[in-house]
């Protein structure tokens, strides 16, 4: 397995481009099966999950591949086996997003159920309840989730709880049901927001969109488009953090302040001094950072507020700030795995249940294991800030949601290199 070699205590500076966001690609690449015809989704990062994704595309029997260096083209006139596979699902939960559909488009779907991951139980139950409102018939079979419907039907739904690819799954099934679907307490992530945007392009008819209640008025057919995906909002947060835990200064180009206001305002509180706007139309965010971070207290929940994804990188950068801070997790049950690690670096972190305190101080080199993909994000932070060497070992988990990381790290002075796993 690859490592990465961090050697901390360089200050990041600099200027990086913000790729496509991989939690809006996947839902888009899904809905690419609701039409048949040629979709062509630009702005789409090289990441291990995209093409996990592309891999079950393929298996349904569409034709996905890339185009072009960030480019996909998916055909998707023949659906001829309408199963996500255990083997895919497993190395990837948001396969899941292809049950909507698949179910939309041809009345039929086995989709593996994923099983438990790193950072909790993550249930798909909403998905299965909506579907079945809206006149699907599932059972669970052999660890598969067997859907069948002759023709969804719109409905009410009110989810029991905000979920992101729920809301999305719901969304997908709905836009060619008959008649109305409501969907309540529905996500309001940008992510959401671009895949119904798309949705509307292909023809489907939703209102709401952006806000927690979505109207759907279901539509005979939709066609295939051209689409681009929006900027990563979280991989540019973590280098928004990363520059302001080394005490640096990036530019980062391509993504608006409007996708990750409480990120900025909780930076901001820590001292560093943001700026945005728009230069040759293309969206910038500056950091300025202070010269020794406040430690902040977070409370992650759905969006608007302040996104469980970025919760590692902030608990890295209070580890190395002034003072104590509370961070508590209300969205993941176990999405704590980090705070041994940043332990072993030096990091003073009393924790219990969802909360965690920390007291600023100095952080330490240390060979570390990332265990999920946004822990990994919060030990590069740790790494840059630390003194000394830092060995980051499982970091897969990078790869699936980070394009080009140790390129834009380089490019922003970081001392940082691959440790091939043959090596
Ligand atoms: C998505 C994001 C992930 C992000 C998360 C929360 C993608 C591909 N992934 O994950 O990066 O961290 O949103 O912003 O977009 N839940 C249930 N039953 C369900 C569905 C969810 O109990 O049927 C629970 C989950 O266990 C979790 C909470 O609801 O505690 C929110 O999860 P959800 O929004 O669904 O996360 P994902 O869509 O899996």
């Amino acid at each position: 397995m690859d490592k990465l070699k961090i050697t901390g205590g360089q200050t990041l500076k600099g200027e990086v481009q913000i790729s496509g966001a991989k939690n809006a690609v996947l839902p888009i690449l899904a809905a690419t099966l609701l039409a048949p015809g040629i979709s062509i989704i630009d702005n789409v990062p090289r990441l291990r999950d995209v093409n996990t994704l592309l891999q079950v595309l393929n298996a349904i029997g569409a034709k996905a591949a890339w185009s072009s260096d960030n480019q996909v083209t998916v055909d998707a006139t023949e659906i001829s086996n309408p199963t996500a596979p255990y083997e895919l699902v497993k190395t990837m939960r948001a396969s899941v997003l292809v049950l909507g559909p698949l179910l939309a488009r041809i009345g039929q779907a086995r989709v593996s159920l994923p099983g438990g991951c790193a950072i909790g139980a993550r249930p798909v139950d909403q998905h299965i309840k909506g579907m079945r409102a809206l006149g699907a018939n599932i059972e669970i079979l052999e660890g598969y989730i067997e859907a069948k419907a002759e023709k969804l039907t719109g409905t009410r739904f009110v989810s029991d709880m905000v979920t992101v690819t729920g809301t999305e799954n719901l969304l997908m099934a709905a836009v060619l049901a008959d008649g109305e679907t409501i969907l309540e307490n529905a996500a309001c992530e940008p992510e959401v927001v671009d895949l119904a945007n798309m949705l509307n392009k292909m023809g489907a008819k939703i209102t709401g969109i952006g806000t927690p209640r979505l109207e759907i008025q279901g539509v005979q057919q939709l066609k295939a488009v051209n689409y681009r995906t929006l900027p990563d909002r979280i991989e540019a947060g973590t280098y928004l953090v990363a520059a302001a835990a080394t005490g640096g200064e990036v530019i980062l180009r391509g993504i608006a302040i409007q996708l990750l206001e409480a990120v900025c305002e909780k930076l901001t509180e820590s001292g560093a001094e943001i700026t945005s706007g728009t230069e040759n139309g293309v969206d910038f965010i500056k950091l300025k950072s202070s010269a020794k971070p406040q430690a902040v207290s977070i409370r992650t929940a759905p969006f608007p507020a302040f996104p469980t994804d970025m919760q590692a990188q902030f608990m890295a950068l209070n580890c190395i700030a002034n003072g104590a801070g509370v961070i508590v997790e209300n969205i993941f049950e176990n999405r704590f795995m980090h705070i041994p690690e940043l332990i072993r670096m030096g990091a003073k972190i009393e924790f219990s249940a969802n909360t965690a305190t920390t007291t600023g101080g100095k952080l330490r080199g240390a060979p570390v294991m990332a265990t999920d993909l946004r822990a990994s994000a919060g030990l590069i932070i740790a790494a840059l800030a630390a003194e000394g060497e830092t060995i980051i070992d499982r970091i897969y988990h990078l790869d699936r949601g980070y394009e080009k990381i140790e390129e834009k790290l380089s490019i922003l002075g970081a001392k940082v290199e691959r440790i091939k796993a043959n090596k």
